[in-house]
């Protein structure tokens, strides 16, 4: 059930993760669906009524920089020098791996001797995560492979019967997920693409080196299973525009444009048009991508088509996402 993210509600969801129970809860991300990071039982629910592998790692939440180094082992000079450049991104979109310590559920690492640890920046995170006390394992609320919620809306739709309480918080600011850098190799890794730029990123740590996607092997654990190719999909078929043949008018298509200039493009018949900058501001684009994806799947649609986006700021993310949901219509 949706609460209203009030300073009741928020103690109650505080004492529901105290318990072992799921909450979810707002980021300025997407809404994630929080655990007790201590806890191997609390942390396997959530694998089980996300339909989540095992060997994908969840983020652990926390709210302030003093904690982090309850969950990971800081005691290397140059990783602390590292995580200090890095943690003027926080509180924000950006989730660093470390060394874990052993308080972490060794299920939410899904094995791993490391953790992604993230400082949320958003007040109801925040207010939930002090009045804790201790570190949330939070991954999306969604489904495995389907789109990150940004709405409480969107979180009962998909997992609304399966969990104790959903804090609602409003529509996600950022609204792509959190940028992944790794600091356990010998360079700073950029892992996954996210609400932090990459070129932000460079800026404090010049020797960062992006981690191509990979396809991991049944015997080879994934590094960042959130890499895989498909992911993120919806169940309607979706393209980039132009990746796809429109020659049947009899199809029943919808359109996601990134402007309102994109929006007359072409001529094609589209059954239904989404717009989600006037003026093709990345920075829209983001906060209702998701959104949009999710109203056009309930459509009854035979094609999605989504404009695309130089890979520049917060375009990386917004692309490397589109790629993934789109992988079926590329070679
Ligand atoms: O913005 C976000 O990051 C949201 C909000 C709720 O914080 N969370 C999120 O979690 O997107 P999730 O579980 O959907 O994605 C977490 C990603 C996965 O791709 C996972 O593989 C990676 O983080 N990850 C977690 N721990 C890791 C580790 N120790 N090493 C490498 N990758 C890790
Ligand atoms: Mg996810």
């Amino acid at each position: 059930m949706i609460y209203q993210a009030t300073a009741e509600n928020i103690t109650r969801a505080a004492d529901y993760l105290r318990r072992g129970e799921l909450v979810a809860f707002p980021t300025e991300t997407v809404y994630g669906l929080g655990a007790d990071a201590r806890n191997d039982q609390a942390v396997a629910k959530i694998f089980e009524v996300k339909n989540r592998p095992t060997i994908n790692p969840l983020i652990v939440h926390v709210d302030a920089f003093e904690k982090v180094g309850e969950y990971a082992d800081l005691s290397s000079d140059v990783l602390r020098a590292r995580l200090q450049k890095l943690a003027t991104f926080w509180p924000g979109p950006l989730s660093v791996v470390l060394p874990r310590r052993s308080i972490v559920s060794s299920l939410a690492c899904a094995g791993l001797d490391s953790v992604a640890i993230r400082i949320p920046d958003h007040p109801v995170a925040l207010a939930l995560l002090q009045e804790c006390g201790f570190g949330v394992a939070a991954p999306s609320a969604n489904r495995s492979t389907y789109v990150s919620p940004t709405s409480a809306a969107h979180v009962e739709e998909g997992l609304g019967q399966r969990i104790a309480m959903i804090l609602d918080g409003g529509p996600c600011r950022v609204g792509v997920e959190s940028t992944i850098v790794s600091l356990v190799s010998e360079h700073p890794e950029l892992l996954r693409p996210g609400g932090v730029p990459l070129e932000s990123l460079e800026s404090v740590l010049p020797d960062i080196v992006v981690k191509p996607h990979h396809t991991p092997s049944a015997e080879q654990q994934p590094l960042s299973p959130g890499l895989l190719r498909e992911h993120y999909a919806p169940q309607t078929p979706i393209a980039l525009r132009g990746a796809c043949g429109l020659d049947n008018p009899q199809m029943r298509v919808g359109l996601i444009a990134f402007s309102e200039d994109a929006l007359h493009q072409d001529a094609f018949p589209y059954d239904t048009r989404s717009v989600l900058s006037e003026s093709g501001d990345l920075t829209e684009i983001a906060a209702k991508l998701f959104a949009a994806i999710r109203e056009q799947d309930k459509l009854g649609l035979d094609l999605i088509v989504v404009d695309s986006c130089p890979q520049i700021g917060l375009g990386r993310a917004i692309m490397d996402r589109l790629l993934r949901a789109t992988a079926k219509f590329q070679n």
